[in-house]
């Protein structure tokens, strides 16, 4: 693998990809001699981030290839798949319990299929416990052979038998799947897959792979088809979007595909997720500022304030260096959103260091913050890191911190107040006649509206301001 890898070349063969495009069209005349009167039905759900959001579009798109229909109800369900995440131990007891709920449904209806895929599938333990506990499940496939799910599909139809495939390799690219994008207006945009991080209380390079960019041409490609379909919002993903074609020492770096996407014609904006601090650089920040297309909204996960505890988990910079490049952005951007990821309770971590994450949160003034008491997870460093701090000291650490954070947004959306703000309309409000969307900070925004809107981009003047979202006037 390692060859491969320092070719930049993960690309999946095209005899692959055309082999997989031949067990689609046998899939295809399988179930249309099954289902004679209408088309078979899937339910797919997916947990976990916008990659896994992403992964699933394109798992949809094969499924509608080979004939499938969607449907939200998993009772009227031929085939039910889950796409998991294993980011922390609850996201997979959940996914646990909602297998458990299967038993039923499959009984009612035998010829269900029942498939499972994702992070969580990727890891051994989980694929072995699947395999004793729950006999009724058909098909399992880890991350590495999505693009596969025709040849695994055929197998299961025509041979009864159960496939589980979690294939571990330093990962792939498929290019040119078919994607059902479940958004009218706004994409999903990957451009790079996997990690090379291994921060150490995370799941995801062993799930994921090694880090590998997709082509930059074919990023643009994609883009501009996307704006001529008449999408509004562009969102560029990868585990660390600012480390884009290092594995393949090329110098059309992120901040060059910002400024080539920035660059189509087309009235649009563009996000990514997520941005490590590590590799954040000042260049990034001048390409957001200078790109008018880019949303000033930046993620900057710091996970901690506390350098010893940014050591111990393998961030890779310090508390002031991440401050610095906030300074810069706030001093390049002064209206710019910044939010970030917080681990609370991290092995070993003291009160006193946990403060230290306070007063940084205080120093930033965050729009918001998604915080996360520390999950062990199996295979990681910090999973045998001694944890002595108990789960209720944890959690009281939270509610300091969510309590806070909650004080440090009130105070910015307040800021807001009189102001105008461009904002994409994205659907409708509970309220009859009100429409919500987003700011370019992505703040939630209210206003009242025709639903014909939903998809375009209004002025709305702030009039009103909650913790969390804002309300206004179209203007
Ligand atoms: N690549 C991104 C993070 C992706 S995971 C980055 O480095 O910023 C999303 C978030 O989940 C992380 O930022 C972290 O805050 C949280 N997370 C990951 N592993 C976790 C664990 N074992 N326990 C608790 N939170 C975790
Ligand atoms: Fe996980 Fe760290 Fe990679 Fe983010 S950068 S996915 S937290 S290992
Ligand atoms: Fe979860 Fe995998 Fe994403 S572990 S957060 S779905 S990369």
């Amino acid at each position: 693998m390692t060859d491969i890898k320092k070719s930049g070349n993960f690309l999946v063969s095209k005899e692959e990809l055309e082999k997989q495009t031949e067990y689609s069209e046998l899939v295809k005349t399988v179930i249309s001699s099954r289902f004679s009167t209408e088309n078979p039905k899937a339910f797919v759900h997916t947990y976990g981030c916008q990659g896994n959001v992403s992964d699933g579009e394109r798992i949809k798109g094969m499924l509608e290839e080979m004939g499938y229909e969607f449907t939200d109800d998993v009772s009227q369900a031929d085939l039910v798949l889950y796409n998991t995440c294993a980011i922390r131990e609850h996201a997979e007891d959940r996914v646990f319990g909602n297998i458990g709920a299967l038993k039923q449904y499959k009984k009612a209806k035998p010829h269900m299929i029942i498939a499972l895929c994702g992070c969580m599938m990727q890891q051994q333990h989980i694929a072995d416990r699947i395999y004793k506990s729950f006999p009724y499940v058909n098909l399992l496939f880890g991350t590495h052979v999505i693009h596969k799910l025709p040849e695994l599909l055929y197998r299961v139809l025509c041979t009864k038998k159960r496939v589980f495939d979690i294939t571990d390799s330093d990962g792939v690219i498929a290019e040119g799947l078919p994607v059902h994008r479940d958004g009218r207006f706004k994409a999903w945009l990957p451009i790079m897959y996997g990690c090379n991080n291994f921060c150490s209380y995370c799941i995801v390079p062993y799930v994921r792979g090694r880090e590998r960019s997709r082509d930059f041409d074919t990023i643009v490609n994609e883009a501009k088809h996307l704006v001529a379909q008449g999408y509004k919002e562009i969102t560029l993903l990868g585990q660390n979007v600012n480390s884009y074609n290092r594995d393949k020492g090329s110098e059309y770096n992120f901040p060059a595909l910002l400024r080539a996407i920035n660059a189509i014609e087309g009235d649009f904006i563009i996000r990514f997720m997520t941005s490590h601090p590590k590799d954040c650089t000042t260049e990034l920040l001048d390409t957001m500022a200078q790109c008018d297309k880019v949303a000033k909204h930046l993620h900057l996960p710091v996970q901690s304030g506390n350098d010893k505890v940014l050591e111990e988990m393998n961030r890779k910079y310090t508390r002031e260096k991440y401050l610095s490049l906030i300074r810069y952005a706030y001093k390049l951007m002064p209206e710019l959103s910044i939010t970030s990821d917080i681990i609370v309770g991290f092995p070993g971590e003291q009160y006193d260091e946990f403060k230290d994450t306070l007063s940084l949160i205080d120093e930033v003034k965050y729009t918001s913050l998604y915080t996360f008491i520390f999950s062990p997870r199996k295979g990681t460093k910090a999973y045998s890191m001694p944890d002595p701090v108990s789960r209720e000291e944890k959690g009281r650490w939270f509610k300091e911190l969510t309590d806070l954070q909650e004080q440090i947004a009130g105070r910015r959306t307040a800021g807001m107040k009189d102001k105008v703000y461009r904002v994409l309309c994205e659907e409708k409000a509970k309220a009859e006649g009100v429409l919500s969307g987003r700011t370019e900070g992505n703040i939630i925004i209210e206003f009242c509206g025709n639903e014909n809107l939903i998809g375009s981009f209004v002025n709305v003047k702030v009039t009103e301001c909650r913790t969390w979202i804002v309300r206004g006037e179209m203007c």
